[in-house]
């Protein structure tokens, strides 16, 4: 089964393309500003930044949980709203933001990825019982395929999520911090599936703190620091002197780039 499998053809060769994207929540200053990215089929996009420079904002934009103050969002083409009917769509939300006492079993959880080809009665069919179970195996989850979502550990968890998005076909894939408190090996996992995914055509926008593993990763990078710092290929964005910017160690006599912001000073919001 292939991330392109059985998801109606995407109208774009690209995944993602936010353009001029503000996010402000209540009066505070904005917490995105003024960003552009674009995420082409068959590229792994990296996401970076300190704690609190936007990255899950910036998910929340893409799949329009967050209205923006100013820009504008489309998926393979369209509209979020209709990308996500379409099924294109598919969001592993940053680990925090999900109720794991949620009484559903794994399989339950993967099967969310099909009710949008089920009818209102949502009553499973035959290929929807396959390309769960397809799913639950390319992931490696098949022998807790009945545990109930709060009794795997965290790494198989974000399994299970990224199963769903296999079972529901989507073609753009976000995942917000999918390796936080994740072990290597998880990881490495997890880092193949998207590799593979990405080989089969889809857009991929993950974000990550791990420095190291991203040039093996993604095929390229942007730097979030609530505006977008650098975007290119991991290495470029991993340079020194970008890094140095943007994670705040600038040199005191060190002038910073025009195009990097100062960082502000942490708050307790920000951690
Ligand atoms: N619902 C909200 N209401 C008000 N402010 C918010 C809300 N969500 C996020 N913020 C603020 O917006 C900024 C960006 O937060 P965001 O969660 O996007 O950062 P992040 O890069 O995902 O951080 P982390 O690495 O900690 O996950 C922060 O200053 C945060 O305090
Ligand atoms: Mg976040």
């Amino acid at each position: 089964m292939s991330a392109t499998g059985n998801a109606p053809a995407a109208r774009s060769d690209i995944g993602i393309e936010a353009a001029g994207l503000t996010v402000r929540y209540g009066s505070a200053a904005p917490a995105l500003e003024d960003v552009s990215l674009r995420v082409e089929f068959g590229r792994v996009c990296g996401l970076i930044g300190v704690n609190g420079s936007g990255k899950s904002t910036l998910f929340k934009a893409i799949m329009g949980l967050v209205r923006p103050e100013a820009g504008s969002v489309r998926v393979a083409g369209e509209p979020v709203s209709r990308a996500r009917r379409r099924n294109l769509l598919s969001y592993v939300p940053q680990h925090e933001a999900v109720d794991w006492n949620f009484p559903v079993s794994v399989r339950e959880v993967v099967m969310m990825g099909r009710y949008g080809r089920q009818g209102v009665m949502r009553t499973p069919r035959r290929e929807d019982r396959e390309a769960v179970r397809d799913a639950i195996e390319r992931v490696g989850l098949s022998a807790l395929a009945g545990r109930q979502i709060g009794q795997l550990s965290g790494g198989q968890r974000r399994r299970a999520f990224v199963a769903r998005g296999i079972a529901q076909g989507a073609r753009v894939l976000l995942l917000d911090e999918p390796f936080a408190g994740v072990d290597a090996q998880s990881q490495a996992l997890i880092t193949a599936l998207l590799r593979e995914l990405a080989a089969e055509g889809a857009a991929v926008l993950v974000s990550t703190h791990d420095l190291t593993t991203l040039p093996s990763l993604a095929d390229e990078a942007a730097l979030l620091l609530r505006r977008l710092v650098a975007a290119g290929t991991p290495q470029a964005v991993l340079a020194p002197d970008v890094l140095s910017q943007a994670f705040g160690l600038v040199p005191a006599s060190a002038p910073a780039p025009a195009s990097i912001p100062v960082p502000a000073p942490a708050s307790e919001g920000d951690r």
